[in-house]
């Protein structure tokens, strides 16, 4: 069987959560590839609301496996929390979730390093969440890394302690910032313990072997394709590849495997940090989709910085992503506008161009905006396709012919059921 992918579109929190458990039913595996706890994954069911950081968005489903990859940097404490919202809830996790041991571990320092850096950076911060995701990969690559497979070795403390000095000396590069280490290590340790404690799997042979049992996968993104360390807005991105590609490299598996790739996008955009944002409304209109759409960090609580939505954006990351249906969110926040707006193309150097710049964060582009009507009510009655407002429909359909790819989802509200599956629909 191959694999299926759901990831972000546009610049995170499209609705990733939401959409993986939904259909984690018609799988047998839910895997995260990438990211860290950086992530905030919202589910809501049955009148509760959950938020994931670390856990992959699966394991509200019972029976399913989930599976923490080894392209996913892993912080002990918040994975402690997570698991101990899912003890109060009662969701067995013991036999159904599983931790890559090839993945690399989010230690104190990291988190104290990506503090200092960022203050360091002054006005050209990126906004991070401050989770030490940008220091735990650097490790990663400059082959300094403690795994989760390390933490079951004898000699762990001595590595522990190796790295730790290394970071203690990097920090003294940088101003002061207020972190209180002892404690933070106090914690992280106890939190080690549960970690140890969960099982670890050789993830790469794990999947592989499902795989070849003709069981069904499903890989989890975090972030979205304009984070992409190579292809996002950089420098204002993450550390991990957030596009399809990352899937081989944070599982584990050939590119031959890949099979689905269902992309998310908000039926508007958002961006919470810094870096360049083409469509964004800096305006009380910004703001009314801010307050109807709720847009504040589910990791950070921070504002989220609100737009239209962005077509020449959107076709780079389907073209990044090999993106075979498409999922809209969402768009029950657009209930109250008589007209929408989609951005079609940028001005840019008195040119009209769907091309993203280079030089993105440094030059001024100007989105053309075509309007589109609004349906102005509710859509609680729809359940079906052909049950949403005339105007919708055709809101949808133009999105899909811009777009050039069927929208197989579209998303009603935050709750799983409020989602309409339509068949795929072939273009003309
Ligand atoms: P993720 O990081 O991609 O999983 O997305 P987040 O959980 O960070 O942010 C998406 C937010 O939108 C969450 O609060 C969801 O509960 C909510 N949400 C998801 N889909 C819809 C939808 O169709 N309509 C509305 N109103 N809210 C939605
Ligand atoms: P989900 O999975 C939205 C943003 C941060 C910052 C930049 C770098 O919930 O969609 P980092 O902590 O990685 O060093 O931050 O990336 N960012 C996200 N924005 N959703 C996310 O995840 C994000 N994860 C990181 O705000 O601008
Ligand atoms: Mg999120």
């Amino acid at each position: 069987m191959a694999v299926d992918v759901i990831l972000g579109l546009q610049w995170g929190d499209e609705g990733k959560g939401k959409i993986v458990d939904y259909l984690a039913n018609n799988y047998d595996l839910v895997a995260r590839f990438q990211g860290g706890p950086n992530a905030g994954h919202t589910l809501k069911f049955d009148g509760n609301k959950y938020v994931l950081h670390t856990v992959p968005s699966g394991i509200f489903r019972e029976g399913l496996l989930n599976l923490i990859g080894n392209g996913v940097v892993i912080d002990p404490i918040t994975l402690e929390k997570e698991i101990n919202l899912l003890r109060a809830s009662n969701v067995s996790f013991e036999d159904r979730l599983l931790v890559a041991r090839k993945a690399h571990l989010i230690l104190p320092t990291h988190r104290y390093l990506d503090a200092a850096s960022e203050a360091a950076k002054g006005k050209a911060k990126i906004g991070s969440t401050l989770k030490g995701i940008g220091p735990t990969y650097m490790d990663k690559t400059g082959r300094n890394g403690l795994r989760v497979g390390d933490c079951m070795r004898p000699d762990f403390m001595e590595r522990y302690n190796t790295l730790k000095t290394k970071h203690l000396g990097l920090l003294k590069q940088y101003p002061a910032v207020d972190f209180d280490l002892e404690s933070e290590e106090k914690k992280w340790f106890a939190s080690l313990e549960l970690l140890r404690s969960l099982q670890h799997v050789d993830g790469e042979y794990f999947v592989n072997q499902m795989i070849n049992e003709g069981k069904k996968v499903l890989a989890e993104g975090a972030q979205g394709s304009m984070l992409d360390i190579d292809f996002g807005t950089y420098p204002f991105v993450t550390s991990s590849n957030t596009v399809t590609a990352g899937v081989c490299n944070g599982l584990g598996i050939a590119p031959s495997k890949i099979g689905e790739v269902i992309g998310i996008t908000k039926a508007y955009c958002t961006r919470v940090g810094a870096g360049p944002f083409p469509t964004e409304l800096d305006d009380e209109v910004g703001e009314f989709i801010r307050q109807e759409g709720g847009e504040f960090g589910a990791t950070t609580g921070r504002p989220r910085r609100c737009g239209w939505i962005d077509i020449p954006q959107l076709q780079y990351t389907i073209m990044l992503n090999g993106v075979t249906q498409l999922v809209i969110t969402k768009i029950d926040i657009l209930n109250k506008f008589e007209e929408i707006q989609a951005c079609t193309a940028y001005q840019y150097e008195g040119q009209e161009t769907n091309v993203l710049p280079y030089d993105i964060d440094a030059v001024e582009i100007t989105p053309v905006y075509q309007s589109y009507k609004g349906w102005m009510r509710d859509l609680e009655d729809s359940t079906q396709f052909e049950n949403l407002p005339q105007t919708a429909q055709d809101y949808v359909h133009t999105l899909e012919k811009l777009l050039e790819t069927p929208i197989t989802m579209v998303s009603t509200g935050p709750e799983r059921r409020k989602l309409i599956v339509r068949e795929a629909e072939v273009l003309s």
